[in-house]
């Protein structure tokens, strides 16, 4: 097997062992925590060290028809998106995780910075409404797939109810 296919398995191994480990870490890191805003600021901390792909990692929360910017690690992001709006809009009215591997070609794309090249947005459900976004962006192109998919997804759930008081 070539080089650059072994290392992008191995790379592809380790992410999906961090995401493993992150689970138990979020349960832990929310119990029985009653700051639902710190709660998520942890978690978007935690998951931010966590990856060397991830450039900018927070939450928007569904405000009447918007999303509105809620706890995140990374640079400063615009405050309000519309639903259908941008790729966290789109996760949004699709009620589906959103993987973008060229944000610049995404159709209404919002450059909250000039840096990120690719996203992911997972939806936050409570039931069959979503309730909030996680949202992730990378500087590099083409920097999420199923794992990343998979792992958000997993973590969605959990920190699920610390929106229901948000
Ligand atoms: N790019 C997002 C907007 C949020 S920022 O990336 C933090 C979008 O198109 O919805």
């Amino acid at each position: 097997m070539n080089k650059n296919i072994k290392r992008g398995l191995y790379c592809k191994m380790e992410k999906a062992k961090t995401y493993e480990q992150l689970v138990p870490q979020v349960e832990a890191l929310i119990k029985d925590v009653d700051n639902h805003v710190g709660a998520l600021a942890n978690v978007s901390a935690l998951l931010h060290s966590s990856f060397l792909h991830y450039f900018w990692c927070g939450f928007y929360i569904v405000k009447g028809d918007a999303l509105e910017l809620g706890p995140f690690q990374g640079e400063v992001a615009c405050y309000t998106i519309k639903k259908g709006r941008g790729v966290c809009g789109k996760a949004w009215e699709d009620k589906q995780t959103a993987v973008v591997p060229n944000a610049l070609q995404f159709p209404g794309h919002i450059a909250c910075s000039s840096k990120s090249r690719s996203e992911i947005v997972v939806p936050v459900f409570k039931g069959n409404d979503v309730i909030a976004v996680i949202d992730v962006d990378s500087k590099g192109y083409s920097a999420f797939d199923d794992i990343d998919k998979d792992g958000l997804e997993k973590i969605a759930k959990i920190i699920s109810p610390l929106f229901m008081t948000c």
